[in-house]
C-alpha cells in the first residue's frame, strides 16, 4: 500500500457511534502492515478513554499527551466543557498541533467529538476542522433504523469536493434492527456504493487489541484505508 502522507478525521453521525472502536482498529492494522500512522483526540471531554484506547492501539509509539493535548472535566461538547473550566482552545492550535505530530508519510488519523457538526472549539466545529487540516472525511453511524436519514444529513453537510468521496462506515449495533440488513444498499441509492463499508460487531478481545481481528474484518479495514487513497 502506497504511503503517502493523508491526514483523516474520522467524525460521524453523532456521540457513540464506533469512532474510537473503527479509530483504534484502523491504527493497529497500520501499526501491523507496517504502514506509518499517528492517533489524535485533541479534545476529550468527561475522561481520556478515546485518547487512551488510540494510544494503546499505536503500540506506545506516542505519548498520551501527544494524542490528546487538552482535557476537560464535564462530559459535554469540548466546546462547552472548556468555557466551564474557563479556558479558550482554537481551531488554529488544534490544527497546528495535529501538523507538528503528523507522519510525512502515511496516515495521520484525527478523531473529532460528536457528530460533524458539533462544536469541537471556541471557534470551530468537526467540518471546520476538516477544511483547516485539507483532511479527508470519514463517516461513521450506526447501522439502525434511521441512518439513512443521519448519513445524507451528514454528507449533505460536506463541502461538495469531499460529498461523494467520503467514506461511509456502518456499525454494527449491539442488537440489530429490521433495517440493519438492509441500509447499505439502500444507502447506495445516495452515496457510491464501493464507499459504503459495513463493520460486524467486534468483541472486547480485538478493541483491546488483546485478540486478533480475523481475516474478513482486517480485509474491511484494508478496504476502507484503501478508500482513502483514492
Ligand atoms: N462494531 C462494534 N463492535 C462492538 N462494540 C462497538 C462497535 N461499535 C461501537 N461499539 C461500542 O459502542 C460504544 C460506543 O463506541 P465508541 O466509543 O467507539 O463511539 P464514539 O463514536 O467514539 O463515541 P464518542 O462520541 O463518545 O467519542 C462503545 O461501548 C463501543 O465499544
Ligand atoms: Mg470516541
Amino acid at each position: 500500500m502506497a504511503a503517502r502522507r493523508q491526514i483523516l478525521v474520522v467524525t460521524g453521525t453523532g456521540t457513540g457511534v464506533g469512532k474510537t472502536v473503527l479509530s483504534a482498529l484502523l491504527v493497529r492494522r497500520c501499526v501491523q502492515t507496517g504502514r506509518p500512522v499517528r492517533a489524535f483526540k485533541p479534545l476529550c471531554s468527561g475522561g481520556r478513554d478515546d485518547a487512551k484506547a488510540l494510544a494503546a492501539a499505536s503500540g506506545g509509539a506516542q505519548t498520551l499527551d501527544e494524542i490528546n493535548p487538552w482535557h476537560f472535566e464535564a462530559p459535554l461538547s469540548p466546546a462547552l466543557a472548556a468555557r466551564l473550566e474557563r479556558r479558550t482552545v482554537s481551531l488554529m492550535q488544534v490544527a497546528e498541533h495535529v501538523r507538528r505530530h503528523s507522519t510525512r508519510s502515511g496516515l495521520t488519523l484525527v478523531e473529532g467529538a460528536g457528530g460533524l457538526l458539533s462544536p469541537l472549539t471556541a471557534d470551530g466545529d468537526n467540518r471546520d476542522l476538516i477544511l483547516r487540516l485539507r483532511a479527508f472525511p470519514l463517516i461513521v453511524a450506526s447501522n439502525r433504523l434511521g441512518v439513512i436519514h443521519d448519513v445524507r444529513a451528514t454528507l449533505g453537510s460536506l463541502p461538495p469536493s469531499l460529498r461523494n468521496r467520503a467514506p461511509v462506515v456502518l456499525m454494527a449495533p449491539a442488537t440489530a434492527d429490521a433495517s440493519t440488513v438492509r441500509n447499505a444498499r439502500s444507502l447506495s441509492d445516495y452515496h457510491p456504493a464501493d464507499r459504503i463499508v459495513e463493520v460486524p460487531r467486534v468483541s472486547e478481545e480485538i478493541q483491546s487489541g488483546a485478540g486478533s481481528p480475523s481475516v474478513a474484518l482486517n480485509r474491511k479495514l484494508d478496504q476502507i484505508l484503501r478508500l482513502l487513497e483514492s
